[in-house]
């Protein structure tokens, strides 16, 4: 064991998977903390992740909860500084790219407390979403970055980002090979909600530009309406505005609406699918690694290599460009590796050989 304290934020449903597999590695070797901070908060958006995959209870929980960016920013920042001074840690690891992600590395920086960012280097060079911005903040706070992919490391490297700068694959890629082999034995999903195998197409969406544009959000929505043998997994800020609106009912009519699902549930979903729909990062990801074809409901995505090899397109929320590609969109035969797996490995002999 080394004799030093390394404290994750987490706060949202991505941030808890990323996190996991990084925990258990890093809990060979180091003493550890993980402070969540309450960003996400229903069981299914936050502790059914802890229970699936193991991970133990927070030492601390902020409660920050929802509310705008900068509430939730600025109550992330004095709440977690407000930790990070009690137990003073060596490290602060912050993950991905969700408001969470920003405020954990602000108030870790600002107290010159050294912060290491899992996910680096990820750009869609759209500053309209809230995601690039805390992005660019984060790599720019932290003093340790670890990359996903060459492209990452490439685009750190042009906003004058080159120290500490490493490619340590995708933590997900070890999270999913874990617990796909768990999700086949544990989840009855595709019976439950009377699937078969690649006779369904998968819809996530919760991205702020398409759930607060109404003109996208009806794009999208016509679209999902048109589609035979849909399952769309409704993130509760979509099911909020689906409900004002008075959507959610006429969908749930047409095609299956559930509520989010637990990780094993959900790859043993992405993993059945004919096709993904979603706006989502991290679904985009996990399609690529299960072989399934995505369609993506935004204009730019940060996970280009997907596209560029073929088995990603971007069609926006434009309906009938949706439609078409859930018709007639079919990826090459052949699948490059993108996603290198070990992250987690790779980056505690990093941190070993720093320490
Ligand atoms: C956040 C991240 C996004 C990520 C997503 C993962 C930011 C800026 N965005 O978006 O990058 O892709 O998480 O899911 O950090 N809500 C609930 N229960 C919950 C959580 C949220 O009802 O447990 C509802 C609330 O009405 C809330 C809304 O969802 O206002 C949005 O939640 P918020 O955490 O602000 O952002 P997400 O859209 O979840
Ligand atoms: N996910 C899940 N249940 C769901 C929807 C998503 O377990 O109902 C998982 C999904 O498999 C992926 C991660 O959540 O690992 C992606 O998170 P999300 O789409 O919320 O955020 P993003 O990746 O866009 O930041």
């Amino acid at each position: 064991m080394i004799n030093m304290k390394i404290a994750s934020v987490v706060g949202a449903r991505p941030n808890f998977i990323k996190l996991s597999p990084l925990f258990k590695e890093l809990n060979k070797e180091f003493e550890q903390l993980i402070i969540h901070t309450g960003q996400h908060y229903d069981y299914e958006m936050d502790k059914i992740f802890f229970d699936e995959l193991k991970i133990p209870a927070p030492d601390y929980h902020l409660g920050v909860g929802s509310g705008t960016h900068g509430y939730q920013i600025g109550e992330i920042v004095k709440k977690t500084e407000e930790v990070l001074i009690k137990e003073k840690p060596e490290l602060v690891i912050v993950y991905g790219d969700t408001n969470s992600t920003l405020g954990g590395a602000l108030a870790s920086c600002k107290l010159g407390i050294r912060t290491a960012h899992v996910e680096a280097g990820l750009r869609c060079f759209d500053r309209r979403m809230p995601e690039e911005i805390n992005r660019i903040l984060t790599d720019h706070s932290s003093d340790i970055l670890f990359c996903p992919t060459s492209l990452a490391v490439r685009n750190l490297k042009k906003e004058g980002i080159t120290q500490n700068v490493f490619k340590v694959g995708d933590v997900m890629v070890d999270g999913i090979k874990e617990n796909l082999k768990i999700a086949e034995k544990k989840s009855d999903i595709l019976s439950r909600l009377r699937l078969k195998p690649k006779s369904y197409i998968l819809a996530t969406l919760h991205r702020a530009e398409n759930t607060d544009t109404l003109n996208r959000l009806t794009g999208i929505l016509q679209a999902f309406e048109n589609i035979p043998n849909l399952v769309f997994v409704c993130h509760p800020r979509t099911k909020k505005i689906l409900e004002k609106n008075e959507f959610l009912a006429k969908l749930s009519e047409k095609i299956i609406v559930t509520p989010p699902v637990g990780y094993f549930d959900m790859l043993i979903l992405e993993r059945n699918a004919e096709k993904i729909l979603t706006d989502s990062g991290g679904v985009q990801k996990e399609a690529y690694l299960l072989s399934v074809p995505c369609i993506t409901l935004r204009e730019r995505t940060e996970w280009v290599e997907t596209v560029k090899a073929g088995w990603n397109i971007l069609v926006g929320a434009d309906k009938s460009l949706i439609l078409d590609g859930v018709k007639n969109f079919q990826p090459p035969s052949k699948r490059i590796n993108i996603f290198q797996g070990g992250a987690s490995k790779k980056i505690l002999r990093i941190l070993k050989t720093i320490y």
